[in-house]
């Protein structure tokens, strides 16, 4: 006997029901999100790893990018954002780090991820970097900056980072397990 269309609808329903499908349509949150601060984003990438997502603004005639990097994150902890202009990995990232400073102010600031133990003091970047600051909104760090990018691409590798520890003012080594030695990618602002 043949089954009734219906029941095949009623089956398709529910293998749809059980499929990933709701979870990846879920994900493309970032668009959603509004900044406390008036700032808009054109474009956004929800990340595969520790929450967070990169929303930015490329500007192609000057070759600029306003960026904000946003993680969850509890107040005692910081979070990183970074591209890598000559690597896919973390050393050699150009990083901006946010964290409370113990005088109760987030603070955010440019720095190099020199080696595997960096000082995580702030320096200059190899491109030109303005505008930063961070904020903490409903318990997620967000990074704001604006980047030169120097050397005309528009694609790049970039990390990303979480850690549960700052003391006297410098973030302390993140975890080297599970997700967080996953959180690297390509990025392109085109
Ligand atoms: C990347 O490599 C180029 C060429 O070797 C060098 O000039 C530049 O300083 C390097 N940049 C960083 C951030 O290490
Ligand atoms: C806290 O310290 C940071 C870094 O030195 C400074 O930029 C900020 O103004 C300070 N905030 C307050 C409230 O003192």
């Amino acid at each position: 006997m043949a089954t009734p269309p219906f029941k095949l609808i009623s089956l398709l329903l529910l293998v749809l029901s059980f499929s990933p499908l709701p979870s990846i349509i879920a994900q493309s949150s970032c668009s959603s999100y509004t900044f406390s601060s008036n700032k808009v984003f054109s474009s956004c990438t929800d990340l595969p790893y520790l929450g967070a997502s990169l929303h930015y603004n490329h500007d192609a005639s000057t070759n600029k990018v306003s960026v904000a990097f946003k993680a969850p994150q509890s107040s005692a902890g910081w979070v990183a954002w970074g591209l890598n202009p000559n690597g896919t990995k973390m050393v050699g990232s150009q990083a901006v780090v946010a964290f409370f400073h113990s005088n109760g102010s987030m603070v955010a600031y440019p720095t190099q991820l020199d080696s595997y133990a960096p000082s995580m003091a702030p320096a200059q970047l190899s491109f030109p970097v303005t505008d930063v600051s961070a904020e903490y909104v409903n318990k997620e760090m967000i990074i704001f900056a604006t980047l030169g990018l120097v050397g005309g691409g528009s694609k790049f590798n970039q990390v990303w980072q979480e850690g549960s520890t700052v003391l006297n003012d410098v973030p302390k080594a993140h975890s080297t397990a599970g997700v967080n030695i996953k959180s690297l990618g390509t990025i392109d602002f085109q």
